[in-house]
């Protein structure tokens, strides 16, 4: 599809701004369009999260009890949350820690490179599942969806009499294959990312249409197999006495920061490449409706799929797309194997334009802070993140007889993703709304942005800011908090560990540990620029 010449067209609204209008700005980059920023965003938050993770919460809590809270959620915290992110990239024409260092000064700063430390830790694992989702892609055309499947421990030994997503899943794990799609992934990830903007803007445009296409796709497969309404209707009936479960909502918050890019500094990084004069209100709405209306249509087709073939995904969160979505595909009446291929292509795309803005968000940092080269800052983010993904996807088995987790990696995963998920984004987000709210200014943020926005934000986004937001962030920080550490065993040690028993205490105190230390260490490091004065004071008088 060759873009309009109107897609090329500097925004509309800001013939010459660039966002980059301090003298000695490094290079940065500036999106061609406000259609590739838009694409850029969506691209971000679309991900695993939207089909993934969100099913798998979304049954785990009871469909109908999930989705009202989830909803709440995206207006009381998602939207204004991610009005003050893109905002501060806009205000500063600087990523995460640079922005937050302009605004608040140095413990900003910190705070944002702990952000950045975690997101690091989440990228690796996050691209060793889609490398689990590019060798199921190919195995689609292969073994996936053929009776068959083995792998080597019980209870799958002997060659499964019917296709068996979960003997190939675990067999997969088992072989070399993972490592080599990991190398593959990041080595697509970084190759979309070599020229900032305009590499990032090329893969956007062509992988974002496609995956809604894709998407289209397999709703209509959905909802037309026999029985595949009532999956919708599970979804959407609301669930008063689900609703009523302090759990479910905890859930829907942290599910909603993960889905929208919240609270890694990403959202920030992109919109540093936008015009001062964006309008951040607009963007917030486009790009947070895109991301939840996709996830809608994701969570049809997926309940429409599970409702039809009477499956019910028992274990981790991963079990719903990797074992039960290819079981109710390999029972399709036609095209098995196109639907199966489509499918994991459709979770890779998603992935892979999301991992490529969690990097971005960590390389577009370093290059702020030292002014150093694109590649210099891609390789201190690959190297670290490629050990990572590796680390999680070695094929060793750890106990023959699994019940259904069973290799280092699945658990490394498992363990890093319950302290990262439950606790960097929810906390970065409550520091960054009383940063803002509190220090910099809530009223001063409201009228940056009001400047250039067309709908205009009432007093009522300084008290979410302030209180409503930090608020409910705390309450559900604490709470998580109180459960890991009072609410009996450490997360992870009911899991088969064998000779790896010492991974839920080791996981999160080098987790917490390794990200405090090295963001300690970068905000003690010189800055290639200094601060000029604060990047607000054009708006202030
Ligand atoms: N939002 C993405 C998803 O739904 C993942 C992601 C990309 C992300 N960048 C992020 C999550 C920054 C948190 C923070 O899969």
């Amino acid at each position: 599809m060759a873009p309009s010449p109107r897609d090329h067209e500097p925004l509309a609204d800001t013939p010459t701004h660039t966002p980059n209008d301090d003298a000695n700005a490094v290079e940065r980059g500036v999106w061609s369009s406000k259609l590739g920023f838009i694409l850029a965003a969506s691209g971000s938050a679309i991900g695993l999260g939207n089909i993934v993770f969100f099913a798998s919460n979304a049954y785990q809590f009871g469909g109908g009890a999930f989705y009202l809270p989830y909803f709440i959620a995206l207006f009381v915290l998602g939207i204004p949350v991610m009005i003050a992110e893109f905002s501060m990239g806009t205000m500063t024409g600087r990523s995460f820690p640079m922005a937050l260092s302009r605004l608040v000064g140095k413990k900003g700063e910190f705070v944002g490179w702990w952000s950045l430390a975690s997101a690091l830790f989440i990228t690796m694992y996050y691209v060793a599942i889609l490398g689990w989702a590019l060798c199921m892609m190919v195995g689609a055309l292969g073994g996936l969806l053929e009776p068959g499947a083995t792998a080597p421990f019980a209870p799958f030994a002997e060659p499964s009499a019917t296709p068996s997503a979960t003997a190939y899943f675990f067999g997969l794990l088992a072989s070399w294959w993972p490592l080599l799609a990991v190398l593959a992934v990041w080595g697509v990830t970084l190759l979309a990312l070599w020229k900032g903007t305009e590499t990032i803007e090329k893969t956007v445009r062509i992988a974002v249409p496609l995956m809604w296409l894709f998407m289209l796709v397999l709703i209509v497969r959905g909802v037309t197999l026999p029985g595949g309404t009532d999956g919708v209707m599970y979804l959407f009936t609301p669930d008063l006495a689900g609703i009523s479960q302090p759990d479910v909502w905890k859930g829907a918050f942290s599910q909603m920061f993960f889905s929208l890019s919240l609270g890694l500094g990403t959202m920030t990084a992109y919109a540093s490449y936008l015009p001062k004069d964006s309008d951040q209100v607009n963007n917030s709405f486009m790009v947070s409706l895109l991301n939840c209306g996709f996830e809608y249509i994701a969570g049809i087709a997926i309940f429409a799929m599970l409702f039809a073939f009477s499956l019910n995904p028992v274990g981790g969160t991963l079990s719903l797309s990797f074992f039960a979505i290819p079981q109710g595909i390999s029972e399709f009446p036609f095209f098995v194997k196109t639907f199966g291929f489509a499918f994991f292509l459709l979770v890779v795309m998603a992935g892979v334009t999301s991992a490529i803005s969690l990097v971005e968000g960590m390389a577009s940092a370093i290059i702020d802070k030292t002014g150093t080269s694109r590649a210099t800052a891609l390789t201190m983010v690959a190297v670290p993140g490629v050990i990572g993904s590796i680390i999680t996807t070695l094929p060793f088995i750890v106990d023959p007889n699994l019940g259904g987790n069973g290799t280092v990696g699945l658990n490394f995963l498992d363990i890093l993703d319950h302290w990262a998920f439950s606790y960097s984004l929810l906390t970065v987000g409550l520091i960054e709304c009383v940063l803002l709210g509190w220090v910099f200014g809530a009223d001063k943020l409201r009228a940056f942005v009001n400047q250039n926005a067309k709908l205009k934000l009432g007093v009522w986004f300084e008290v979410l800011l302030k209180y409503v937001i930090p608020v409910i962030l705390f309450t559900v920080i604490v709470w998580n908090l109180y459960l890991d550490l009072f609410g009996g065993a450490l997360y992870g040690t009911a899991f088969p560990l064998g000779p790896v028993d010492w991974f839920p205490v080791v996981i999160p105190i080098v987790w917490i540990g390794g990200t405090l230390a090295l963001a300690a260490y970068l905000t003690s490091r010189p800055s290639a620029e200094e601060p000029t004065e604060p990047a607000v004071a054009a708006f202030e008088n």
